[in-house]
């Protein structure tokens, strides 16, 4: 089968496709990665090319060795990607040792990986070791209301999970674990995928201060709607902080171990302090 018949690519472009919708990707801004199932290999197979050269990663992945990745390019626009996908993606191979990647489709204009390809394999590779190999994608937005709250609160992962917990009450069911943060630091690289991951090791999101957000989750749709929902929250924490500085009332401690009770959740016990 060819790559662009396939339900992963399908479904890849659906999202991207979503994600520009929701204004998250000015000019290049966010990538994204899907790894693909050994099934989906199976089925593409004959349309993959080999014996383009190997290039480093930058980083090593021994536990995703061999392993196959749909990967948006660096420089490539969201809103291209449903107009020239074979330009503006590639499915890249690794080598056996994690360390190095070929390009076996794609990149037809002779493009590369996102400039985060080591955020995106490293957040794989805990997120696949916490979940026993189902987290399959890996997505990187610039969500405007999140990156606004990164200027207004202490970078606390408590502090905005607990947050953007209070402003919808779905939230903590969505994400129970909450969110981690990390401080400003300069994109695209090994020292920024390093502190990413070992927030991933707890968190499916990991916010990067004054810049976006980072999601992981076993589908697409999973995935993408982790990232609505945490941003459709600091929407309403931004419109409501830009009403008043004060809330007249909100979601109580004892509210969100009711709802843990009926949702069967396990809370984030971090987020729930006492606030003064
Ligand atoms: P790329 O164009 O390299 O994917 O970078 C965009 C981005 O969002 C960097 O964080
Ligand atoms: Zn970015």
């Amino acid at each position: 089968m060819r790559v662009a018949e396939a339900k992963f690519y399908q479904d890849y472009l659906d999202m991207a496709a979503h994600g520009e919708k929701m204004g998250w990707h000015e000019r290049n801004g966010g990538n994204f990665t899907y790894w693909l199932k050994p099934e989906d290999v199976e089925m593409v197979k004959d349309d993959l090319q080999v014996g383009r050269q190997w290039n480093s990663i930058g980083i090593m992945v021994r536990q995703l060795a061999g392993q196959y990745f749909l990967i948006s390019g660096t420089g490539k626009y969201f809103y291209n990607i449903n107009r020239d996908p074979e330009d503006c993606l590639g499915i890249i191979e690794l080598d056996d040792k994690g360390e190095n990647y070929r390009i076996v489709w794609g990149f037809s204009g002779g493009g590369r990986p996102t400039s985060e390809m080591p955020t995106h394999l490293m957040n794989m590779e805990v997120r696949a070791r916490a979940t026993g190999d189902k987290n399959r994608v890996i997505y990187h937005a610039h969500c405007t209301n999140l990156i606004a709250m990164t200027f207004l609160l202490p970078l606390k992962d408590e502090v905005f999970t607990r947050e953007l917990w209070e402003m919808m009450t779905e939230c903590p069911v969505v994400f129970p674990e909450g969110v981690g943060i990390v401080e400003w630091m300069v994109p695209g690289g090994r020292e920024i995928a390093v502190a990413t991951a070992q927030k991933a090791e707890k968190y499916n999101a990991v916010i990067w201060a004054h810049h976006g957000l980072f999601c992981s989750g076993e589908d697409f749709d999973s995935t993408f709607g982790l990232m609505h929902a945490i941003e459709k929250s600091a929407e309403i924490w931004i419109k409501v902080h830009s009403v008043s500085s004060q809330m007249r009332q909100t979601i109580s401690v004892d509210g969100f171990r009711q709802l843990a009770r009926e949702f069967n959740v396990q809370l984030n016990e971090q987020a729930l302090y006492e606030k003064e």
